[in-house]
Formats: structure tokens, sequence, C-alpha cells
């Protein structure tokens, strides 16, 4: 009975593991983090003027620019001019995982 509980468990945590990796495109990046790295540098204001109102939608639009994950990735870059800010790999990640709530890359 043993022997079969030391078997399954890590089976388990492996289908846990790679369940988690392919539900979340950006796993380094944290969405809570990314949203205060957004709101801090106030990254909606264009959009929000773009769009006409709530800025978020520019990310769901049916003729939105971006439309793979490396693609937001080089967005993110250089958006990241017009706030002059240089974020790390990191905050590029997190940064990603957040918008990521819209795109829903999978
Ligand atoms: C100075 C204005 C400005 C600021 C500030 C700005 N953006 Fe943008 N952003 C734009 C413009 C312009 C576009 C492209 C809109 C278009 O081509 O229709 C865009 C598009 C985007 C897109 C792609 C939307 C799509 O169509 O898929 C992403 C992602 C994005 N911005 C992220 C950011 C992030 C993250 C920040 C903050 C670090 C930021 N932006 C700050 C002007 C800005």
């Amino acid at each position: 009975m043993k022997l079969i509980a030391y078997l399954i468990f890590p089976a388990l945590m492996l289908l846990g593991a790679a369940t988690a990796a392919s539900a979340n495109l950006f796993p380094d990046g944290n969405p809570q983090t990314g949203e205060k790295i957004f709101a801090q540098y106030n990254c909606n204001r264009c959009h929000n003027q773009i769009m006409g109102g709530d800025g978020n939608k520019i990310f769901t639009r049916i003729d939105r620019k971006r439309n793979s994950p490396e693609g937001l990735i080089q967005q993110i870059g250089m958006c990241s001019a017009n706030v002059n800010a240089h974020f790390t790999p990191q905050e590029t990640q997190d940064l990603a995982a957040y918008l990521n709530i819209f795109y829903k890359f999978k």
C-alpha cells in the first residue's frame, strides 16, 4: 500500500506542475506585480485616449496589433519608451503576465 502512495504522489505532483505551466504562459511573471507597474507608470494614459475611455479595450479589440506572446513582449518593450522606463526582464514578464489577463494567450 505504501509503495503505491510513493508512486502516485510524484506522478500527481508532476501533473500539477504541467497544468500550472500551461495555464500561465508567463510563469516567471507575477500578474499582481505587473498590475502595479502598469498603474504606477500610468500605462493606459494614451490607450484611454486612443480607445475613447477604457484603455484596457486596446488589448481586446478585434483589430488589436499583438496576437502572439512574443508580440506582446515586443510591444511592452516599445511602449516602455513611452513612459521613459527600462523594464528589467522580470518586470517585462510581470507586465506580460498581467496583460495576458486580457490577451488570454495559452
Ligand atoms: C505615449 C503613449 C503611450 C503610453 C504611455 C503607453 N502606450 Fe501602449 N500603445 C500606445 C500606442 C500608440 C499603441 C498602438 C495603438 C495602435 O497602433 O493602434 C499602443 C499599444 C500597446 C499595446 C498593444 C495593443 C494591441 O493592439 O495589441 C500594448 C500591449 C501596450 N501598448 C502596452 C503598454 C504598456 C505596458 C505601457 C506602459 C509601460 C504602455 N503601453 C504605455 C501608446 C502608449
